[in-house]
């Protein structure tokens, strides 16, 4: 069956292969990014590699909370269902704040994909089998609820460590809150060969189609149903264990009630 498939963050990198993958497949994507003529440009060249008419795009800067909200309002009046979500969208090495004065990794890597979700939670569940992909990393630490609020300020690698466990802690919360929807946090890889990776380190240890390809397939396995929740890891190569706060009841509740009162006091 042909799916409507939504990845945040599709104009480069894992994003775009995983795009150009699913599309081959003959479904409907949803391609987003931050630059209109990027986002043009990929449909096209999708499109074109790929002889599926079925591309369209979207632009919004995740870096803008306010816009993230918008963008959820236009794909809910817009899109009939979407079967996968991928939360793709990342940054690493970029400004230090957004116009909120929060930290530009945390805003992109975490909360927007927060916004976004639960905002377009009754398109998703419009889907027979929805699922949502949250693209985790191998990078996670203990997140500073200060760190989260813009109030203490950590290195770029730190912030973005705190993000990626951030996420993988609100999949977990999100996949109990929705049986319905098949929630999964995956590492796609570490040190693929992608912008991000060649602007933060300068050099790679795998081919960024190593990330596409486990996204591609968890996109769309049959055999992931009962593993809603869980954590993937694609340098293990299987479902593994991620950072022991991602099961920590606690820390998990003060995480969501921290954002929702941030979230609540900025848009
Ligand atoms: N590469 C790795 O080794 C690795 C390892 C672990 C996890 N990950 C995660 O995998 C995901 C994809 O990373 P990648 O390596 O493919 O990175 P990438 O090549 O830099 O691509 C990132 C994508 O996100 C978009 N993006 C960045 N900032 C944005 C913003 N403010 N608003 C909207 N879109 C924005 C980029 O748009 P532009 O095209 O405009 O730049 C691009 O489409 C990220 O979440 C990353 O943290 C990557």
């Amino acid at each position: 069956m042909k799916k409507n498939i939504f990845i945040t963050g599709s104009t480069d990198g894992i994003g775009k292969i995983t795009a150009l993958n699913l599309a081959k497949k003959g479904h409907r994507i949803y391609i987003h990014g931050r630059n209109s003529k990027k986002v043009n440009l990929t449909i096209e060249e999708i499109k074109t590699l790929t002889e599926n008419e079925n591309i369209f795009g979207f632009t919004t800067d995740f870096s803008n909370l306010t816009e993230v909200k918008e963008l959820a309002k236009i794909v809910n009046n817009t899109i009939d269902h979407i079967d996968v979500l991928i939360n793709n969208a990342g940054v690493f090495k970029a400004a230090a704040k957004n116009n909120n004065d929060l930290d530009l990794r945390f805003t992109v890597n975490y909360l927007a994909p927060f916004i976004f979700t639960n905002s377009i939670v009754s398109t998703l569940k419009k889907a027979a089998t929805p699922r949502v992909i949250n693209l985790s990393s191998a990078a996670q630490s203990v997140v500073d609820l200060e760190v989260l609020r813009g109030i203490n300020e950590v290195s770029l690698q730190e912030s973005y460590a705190q993000s990626k466990l951030a996420l993988t802690m609100w999949s977990s919360q999100f996949a109990e809150k929705h049986k319905d929807i098949i929630t999964l946090a995956v590492n796609p890889g570490s040190l693929l060969n992608t912008k991000m990776v060649k602007e933060a380190y300068g050099n790679h240890w795998s081919s960024a189609d190593k990330g596409a390809n486990i996204l591609t397939e968890l996109a769309l396995s049959e055999n992931v149903a009962e593993l809603s929740g869980s954590y993937f890891d694609n340098d293990r190569g299987n479902f593994s264990r991620a950072h022991n706060d991602a099961y920590d009841q606690q820390k998990v509740e003060n995480l969501i009630r921290t954002t929702e009162e941030l979230l609540a006091s900025i848009i």
